[in-house]
């Protein structure tokens, strides 16, 4: 059996609509405005709607996203974002997770606006016997998968973007890589943050997943119950690594909506056959056809040859 799983991320989609004079008045929020004004002339609304339409053509299996779908975290970014989704993909069809830049304000948090706008592709289909409000890990199953999502959204301050997944979830995690329902699946594990530091990055320490060396505990787990796959977004650069003491493969995602010479928007999609990873396929933007077309693992094109074999 040949199953595919779509995976993007980091489209930080930005909609001031909606932002009253006052928070300009402070000084931070003001900052933090122009830093993603900026940044939105880089990271385009319109090649992630592209995007999305090049993975329902694709005819995956399932998607799944791992965070930073919108920017400032505003109630209208998380509008707009839902509407793009939710015209697409079938309640059953998306599993999320939510980014730093998703719990960017106090406020979106604790309006719970990310919960709330995207509830549908946020699954429980394992009792972990959660606490009353912890929503986290999400768990989706699916015909020959098991998706276990971690947050490592938590409040920062303004222009931090570290994160932290922490010991509930981490235990969530133990009961769900555990369960009953998972033997037999290939288990999959999101998360947004990197769980490798990257001291050559600028600001790397504070842009880190803090629990990092603890999470990798958990995934390590017993050989048994160890996921298949770990996959992230967050530095917007797809890289192949392993889970540390393991050989688990840890993807990172590139963003889905970067636009420029530098680096482009791409999703990545991961070819399982017979409950294993046969290849991750990366699909990048061609700016000049408007089209994703697909690679392997180190950029190569991939002819239709290749993806068949
Ligand atoms: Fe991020």
């Amino acid at each position: 059996m040949t199953l595919r799983i779509a995976h993007f991320s980091d489209t930080h989609v930005l909609s001031l609509r909606g932002v009253t004079p006052r928070r300009f008045l402070n000084k931070r929020w003001t900052g933090a405005v122009n830093l993603a004004l900026n940044r939105s002339r880089h990271y385009r609304v319109e090649i992630f709607e592209k995007l999305l339409d090049a993975v329902v053509e694709l005819g995956v299996d399932h998607a799944v996203c791992t965070g930073d779908l919108v920017n400032l975290a505003l109630e209208p970014e998380f509008e707009m974002v839902r509407e793009m989704l939710a015209s697409r993909f079938e309640p059953t069809a998306l599993t999320l997770v939510p980014g730093n830049h998703d719990y960017y304000v106090k406020e979106a948090i604790a309006d719970g606006l990310f919960e709330r706008h995207f509830a549908e592709f946020l699954p429980a289909d394992i009792d972990l016997e959660l606490g009353p409000a912890q929503r986290y890990p999400v768990t989706r199953l699916l015909d020959g998968v098991a998706i276990i999502g971690l947050s490592s959204a938590v409040p920062t301050p303004v222009f931090v973007a570290n994160g932290e997944v922490g010991p509930a979830q981490l235990a969530g995690l133990k009961r769900a890589l555990a369960h009953p329902d998972v033997e037999g699946r290939f288990r999959l594990v999101l998360l947004h943050h990197p769980l490798l530091p990257e001291p050559a990055r600028r600001l790397d320490s504070i842009r880190r997943l803090v629990d990092a060396s603890a999470v990798i505990d958990g995934l390590r787990g017993t050989a048994e119950t160890r996921p298949h796959l770990v996959v992230h977004g967050h530095n917007h650069e797809f890289k192949a690594q392993r889970v540390p003491g393991t050989d688990v493969p840890l993807i990172q995602v590139a963003s889905a909506s970067k636009a420029g010479n530098r680096s482009r928007a791409e999703f990545n999609v991961y070819v399982i056959e017979d409950g294993a990873l046969a290849r991750i396929e990366r699909h990048i933007h061609e700016p000049e056809s408007g089209r994703f077309i697909a690679h392997d693992d180190r950029g190569r094109p991939l002819t239709d040859d290749a993806r068949a074999s």
